[in-house]
């Protein structure tokens, strides 16, 4: 297989993908960021002033190139939110999520619950097309569960409705998260279509980013938990393809890492809250350190970001 440097994104996770994670993603080598999913309805009717809306959809003038991902079954509000999304300037692309599997959202018809509606699909698709000159992504699955897999199909009306490129994650919406992602799947699509598609599911090391894209053929690659405590994957997958070595960070690249982020959190959100949110990044930056548990045990008691800097500094700079 010819060795070619993948477009490597970073996926979309809501409560994880804020421009302070993006940001650190893009400087390890992310070419492209999307925002944390945002309900088109929500976007155009919440006060202006909800600190929920402003701060999923808040960019940094530091950061890699960052699409917008909305999701919502109305193409009405799809196109408008797509239209004000374009005005504003800030981001790159409008990406439709159509893969999302939690119930409060394919409940009310939206995410993943679109493959079931190709129809709908289409003409949230066809909406938001006319609604921007920015490049237009939708978010897929392989389908609904097992017996309905239709990721060919769909892609093909997507394209035909003039979807730019295609993410797509290789499992249905019954498998949620578990068990492995189909990847021939993706191949099929890739071959189906004539727009580029961004492979992904499962590429927790660099090895799989280059396994991917040797199964599917595809065009690029999306990480989401693979960056979790862990945006070196990024830079790890651009020297594995250009044949430079891969290397692991080292304990005190973790600690300065960690705490950069931490404090860019504090700036951004304030302290209370930046220390709250932060636990959960904390614990993947440890995760698979002997010691972890109790560590963690202890920052996820410490109201303040100088007593958790200094239970980390303790931990990662022992030796
Ligand atoms: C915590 C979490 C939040 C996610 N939020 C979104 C989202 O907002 N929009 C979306 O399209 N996908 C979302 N996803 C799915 C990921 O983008 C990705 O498709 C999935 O995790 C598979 O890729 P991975 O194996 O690299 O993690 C989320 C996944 C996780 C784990």
């Amino acid at each position: 297989m010819e060795q070619r440097i993948p477009r490597l994104t970073l996926a979309p996770m809501a409560g994880i993908s804020d421009w302070p994670f993006r940001l650190l993603c893009g400087e390890q080598g992310a070419d492209e960021t999307v925002t944390e999913m945002i309900s088109a309805q929500g976007y155009l009717t919440a006060p202006k002033d909800s600190r929920a809306y402003r701060y999923i959809m808040e960019t940094h003038s530091a950061e890699k190139p960052v699409a917008a991902q909305l999701f919502g079954h109305d193409p009405a509000y799809i196109a408008e939110a797509a239209r004000q999304i374009t005005d504003s300037g800030l981001y790159c692309g409008i990406d439709i999520n159509m893969g999302c599997p939690a119930p409060k959202v394919t409940g009310g018809g939206s995410g993943s619950a679109l493959m079931k509606t190709p129809q709908l699909a289409a003409s949230i698709v066809r909406a938001a097309r006319l609604a921007t000159q920015l490049p237009l992504s939708v978010k897929m699955r392989i389908g609904w569960d097992e017996h309905s897999i239709n990721a060919v199909p769909f892609a093909q009306m997507l394209e035909a409705e003039g979807a730019d490129f295609l993410t797509v994650h290789g499992r249905t919406r019954a498998q949620q998260y578990a068990g492995k992602a189909d990847w021939d799947q993706i191949a099929l699509v890739k071959k189906a279509v004539r727009i580029p598609v961004i492979a992904n599911g499962d590429v927790f090391q660099a090895e799989a980013a280059r396994a991917i894209l040797d199964t599917t053929g595809c065009d690029g690659v999306a990480v989401g938990r693979g960056a979790l405590g862990n945006p070196w994957l990024f830079q790890q997958i651009k020297r594995l393809f250009d044949g430079t070595e891969v290397s692991m960070p080292t304990r005190q690249e973790v600690l300065a890492l960690a705490l950069r982020h931490a404090r860019m959190m504090v700036a951004w959100k304030g302290e209370r809250h930046a220390v709250v949110e932060m636990r959960k990044h904390f614990a993947w930056y440890l995760k698979g350190m002997r010691g972890a548990a109790q560590v963690r045990s202890r920052i996820n008691t410490l109201p303040g970001l100088a007593e958790v800097e200094q239970v980390l500094t303790d931990f990662l700079c022992a030796d």
